[in-house]
């Protein structure tokens, strides 16, 4: 008999990605194996973000698509999990007749119970995980997309209560993941092979602050970077208030640690900040900032920024303007404000309209790769350790890579050296990538930073 197969396309974030990993590891054990395409696959999952109107828009036309798998083929079956799961439910079920399962995001041990219910032409909506599920087993059978780069979650859910932001409600209250678990998984990565790894969460600097079985987050960074064989270890996502000197002062000592940290801002203004509900104020971001520069030196900064949230003036955005321009981050992910139910923003008066917004935006961006482009520009000549990715999509001929600050490279080189860490001389900066020549295999520690 031919082994079941399973069509899996994940939306969103990082977490996301990684949670998607670990249902293929979860389905794996099931008889399932992945596939890239829709035809064919008995199983259709798609792990969905509701972070923001558009990404919600986007998992009903995709369902839209697929639904006509199912119309050709009644044996498909169609799942949805993640986070439009968790926010709609089994509204997904009423609205979109081909989905036979709702998979929140706590959820993942029903998963298997839900394609057997599915099976038996039963529909179903799990919200609330039923049973054990032994987190740890199903983290170490995760079915990874790169053999050398793995995402390792630390921390689930999100206690920030921002204004603007869907997550808390979606992800539930922050859960720290006991540190041997974590250790044991990236060890047995190192064992097979990995050199990286992103420590994942919504907030990871909040690690082990609610409960006194683990170690602070710092602790755990020094923890993970004992563990031999781990040459890069990066992570995603600090909140700018929680980010304490313990932690700036681990990343600058851990040779490890990537020279790299994604500190979102999303707004210059502090009466825009105040009305967020970030709890900071300009000047403290300012200052941690200058703490990370001071302690960790080459770091490349990137952030978030929201324009357009209810009330924002133009006086309010000139100071975000002002912000980017004073820090110079090498990159940032800009947005729209999107409304997003029960949210405290969503009731918010003043909304800026949508013209408005989208010209704030393309301000935004505008400025943005004038300060990238300079920043990488002082790059040429220099020589960085690239962690290989394998071949140029772009560019079958070439190979791609990240520096330890998370540039992308692109070169000319073997298809065999992915994985492995080589030096590249910067030839040629743009504003979202740097081009180079190899110059050599190169060891970690061997001083190249870029
Ligand atoms: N509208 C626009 N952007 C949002 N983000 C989060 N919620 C919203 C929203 N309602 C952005 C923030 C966050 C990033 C992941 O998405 O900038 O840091
Ligand atoms: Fe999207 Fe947020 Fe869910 Fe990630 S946690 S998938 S960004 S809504």
């Amino acid at each position: 008999m031919r082994g079941k197969t399973v069509y899996l396309k994940s939306f969103g974030c990082q977490m996301n990605s990684a949670d998607s990993e670990q249902f293929l590891g979860i389905l794996g054990r099931a008889g399932y194996k992945p596939t890239d395409r829709p035809e064919g696959a008995d199983l259709i999952l798609l792990n969905t973000c509701a972070i923001r109107a558009k990404a919600e828009q986007k998992v009903f036309s995709e369902l839209g698509r697929l639904r006509e798998y199912k119309l050709r083929d009644p044996s498909v079956k169609i799942g949805v999990a993640g986070c439009v799961a968790q926010s709609l439910g089994k509204g997904i079920l009423s609205r979109e007749p081909a989905v036979d399962f709702v998979l929140g995001t706590r959820s993942a041990a029903d998963l298997p119970d839900m394609i057997r219910q599915a099976e038996t032409g039963r529909r179903g909506v799990s919200l609330s995980a039923t049973g054990e599920f032994d987190l740890d087993t199903a983290r170490l059978e995760s079915v990874r997309t790169s053999p050398y780069h793995a995402y390792v979650p630390i921390i689930y859910g999100c206690d920030n209560h921002c204004a603007y932001c869907v997550v808390p409600g979606v992800r539930g209250p922050e859960r720290s993941r006991p540190d041997e678990g974590i250790l044991r998984e990236i060890r047995d990565l190192a064992q097979r092979g990995y050199r990286a790894v992103t420590l994942l969460g919504q907030n990871v600097n909040s690690y082990g602050k609610k409960d006194n079985k683990n170690m602070g987050f710092s602790e755990l960074l020094h923890a993970v970077c004992e563990v031999s064989g781990i040459d890069r270890v990066r992570f995603v996502t600090s909140h700018p208030r929680d980010l304490s000197e313990d932690v700036v002062n681990a990343m600058g000592v851990l040779p490890p640690v990537c020279e790299a940290l994604h500190l979102p801002v999303q707004s210059g203004s502090d009466r825009i900040l105040a009305a967020m509900n970030r709890g900071y104020t300009r000047a403290q971001y300012f200052e941690r900032i200058a703490l990370l520069r001071d302690r960790i030196p080459g770091i490349a900064l990137s952030t978030d920024i929201i324009v357009g949230f209810p009330g924002e003036s133009d006086a309010d955005f000139a100071q975000t303007l002002s912000l980017i321009a004073e820090v110079a981050f090498d990159s940032l992910f800009g947005f729209a404000f999107s409304p997003r139910p029960e949210t405290p923003a969503a009731g918010l008066p003043g909304r800026v309209e949508a013209q408005i917004s989208q010209r704030r935006l393309h301000a935004v961006l505008d400025l943005q790769r004038e300060i990238s482009a300079r920043r990488n520009a002082v790059l040429v000549g220099a020589s960085v350790e690239v962690l290989v990715e394998g071949r140029n999509p772009r560019n079958p001929q070439g190979l791609s890579g990240r520096t330890r600050t998370h540039k992308i490279v692109h070169f000319q080189g073997d298809a065999g050296l992915t994985g492995t860490l080589v030096a590249v001389r910067i030839t040629e900066a743009r504003p979202n990538c740097l081009i180079g020549v190899q110059v050599d295999a190169c060891r970690p520690g061997d001083g190249f930073g870029a």
